[in-house]
């Protein structure tokens, strides 16, 4: 096993910056606003805050403090505790590969469209060009028909950028990247959403969004929802949280730094829905249809739903264009980097290899898949079979593993407690404990029933 001193984050600033960068992601532009407005709206709120505080920050600390305590990355921190936990580590690295494989592949098509939102080259049909022109999906899915070397290029800018990054190390690539990549995206998207805001028929989408429904509140889906949000948006249960705590130094303040980073997150998700609808709104106003008939989510969102919105804009398009798909791909980036970093360090620290050669050879390998499959006629196929499975089961599965093992199991969270006690500022009470050890796993098991059974009915 390697031997050389592990590195370390330059400042506590540069640590915050890079944790941030991993929680915002697209799911904060694109999936929050669409799940609080179909989950009550405004009353989504309650339950979404509930699930921060009670499962949100408490698995941050407890992934900080595995990462802090034992200086390594998931798979070999999980057999330091106990040898077969290791496998855990093992199915987090698993799902870290498939996600990047494709949220490669997103922030690709984002770079594409910020020159598209400048050349306006949807034209009338940004449904038909998205899947058509630019993609080329085939209709069916089936053998592969061809490759499109325009999708192609933009992928692979973007896996030279991320493993130029990862080789430059964490503190030279991971810090630095980020703390010019968190500034600069707060900046654009903050313009982006006051643009929204000025938009004829804003107000409507607000409306759309925030108008509670406190029934919503008794429904139990709702609570699922809001969990399974906190859970993704805070990229909890991929073992990244764990490798990003092992750069920390030995004086670290884990309880502080978790409740920065959730908040921080939580504070740019409610912005994304605040900038989302408002542009919806006015998307409803213009086609004289209510925010209903427009609302969505996801790359519908994205690429068929902005594109249409920018080209109706009476002006500003370009601008509004170019700030939104440069938001989405900085956001997409420092979630990437994040991942793949899960991926390289495992195998550096468990096989010992050196950083370059895992950047390289585990690195090149994720890019090398991505540039394969996504660019052909079936790759959007593929996402979708990618994306059930690993917002369904994968994240899910491994948290619940996690408390499961280290908490019934093992009983070690007494023993995270005093770790994190002893560097933090905010001192962990017996709550955590209560929280992880009942609350949380009951949850996770309840969530991972529910979404077996809607599967089989
Ligand atoms: N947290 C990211 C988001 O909100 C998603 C993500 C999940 C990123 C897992 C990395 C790993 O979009």
């Amino acid at each position: 096993m390697a031997q050389q001193p592990r590195e370390q984050w330059g400042t506590r600033a540069g640590f915050l910056m890079a944790a941030i960068g991993s929680a915002v992601g697209l799911g904060n532009i694109w999936r929050f606003p669409y799940i609080a407005y179909e989950n009550g709206g405004g009353a989504f709120m309650l339950p979404y805050l509930v699930a921060l505080l009670t499962a949100g920050i408490p698995l941050l600390i407890l992934e900080y403090s595995i990462g802090h305590r034992y200086r390594s990355s998931a798979p070999l921190s999980y057999r330091r505790i106990s040898r077969p936990a290791e496998a855990i580590g093992w199915w987090q690295v698993a799902i870290c590969f498939v996600i990047a494989i494709f949220y490669g592949a997103i922030i690709a098509w984002s770079a594409s469209y910020i020159y598209f939102s400048v050349t306006g080259a949807w034209g009338d049909d940004p449904n038909g060009f998205f899947f058509g022109d630019y993609l080329q999906m085939s209709e069916t899915p089936g053998g592969i028909t061809g490759y499109v070397p325009a999708v192609a290029w933009p992928l692979v800018g973007v896996w030279v950028v991320v493993l130029a990054i990862l080789a430059l190390g964490v503190r030279n690539g991971i810090e630095k990247a980020n703390k010019v990549f968190i500034p600069l995206l707060a900046v654009l998207f903050l313009v982006l959403v006051v643009q929204a805001l000025t938009l004829d028929g804003a107000v409507a989408g607000l409306d759309a969004l925030f108008t509670p429904d406190w029934n919503a509140m008794l429904d139990g889906s709702v609570w699922v929802a809001a969990y399974g949000q906190i859970f993704f948006s805070l990229s909890i249960g991929f073992g990244i949280m764990v490798t990003y705590a092992s750069y920390l130094k030995r004086k670290a303040d884990l309880t502080g730094s978790a409740m920065v980073a959730g908040f921080a997150n939580s504070s740019f998700e409610l912005l994304a829905g605040i900038g989302v609808f408002a542009a919806l709104g006015f998307m409803a106003t213009a086609a004289g249809t209510a925010v209903d008939e427009v609302a969505t989510s996801g790359i519908g969102l994205a690429f068929i739903a902005f594109p249409q919105i920018i080209s109706t804009l009476p002006f500003g398009g370009a601008l509004f264009g170019v700030l939104f798909f440069a938001s989405l791909m900085i956001a997409g980036l420092t979630s990437l980097i994040s991942i793949v970093q899960v991926v390289v360090s495992a195998v550096q620290d468990r096989v010992g290899l050196g950083r370059l050669q895992s950047v390289f050879l585990v690195g090149g390998i994720i890019a090398l898949v991505s540039i394969l499959i996504f660019p052909t006629h079936q790759g959007l196929h593929y996402l979708d079979v990618f994306d059930h499975f690993i917002n369904q089961y994968g994240i899910v599965l491994a948290a619940l593993a996690m408390l499961i093992v280290f908490g019934w199991v093992l009983r070690r969270l007494p023993m995270f407690q005093k770790h994190a006690n002893e560097v933090s500022s905010i001192r962990l009470g017996t709550w955590w404990k209560v929280v992880l050890g009942g609350i949380t796993p009951v949850l996770l098991g309840f969530m991972m029933w529910d979404s077996l059974r809607t599967e089989l009915t």
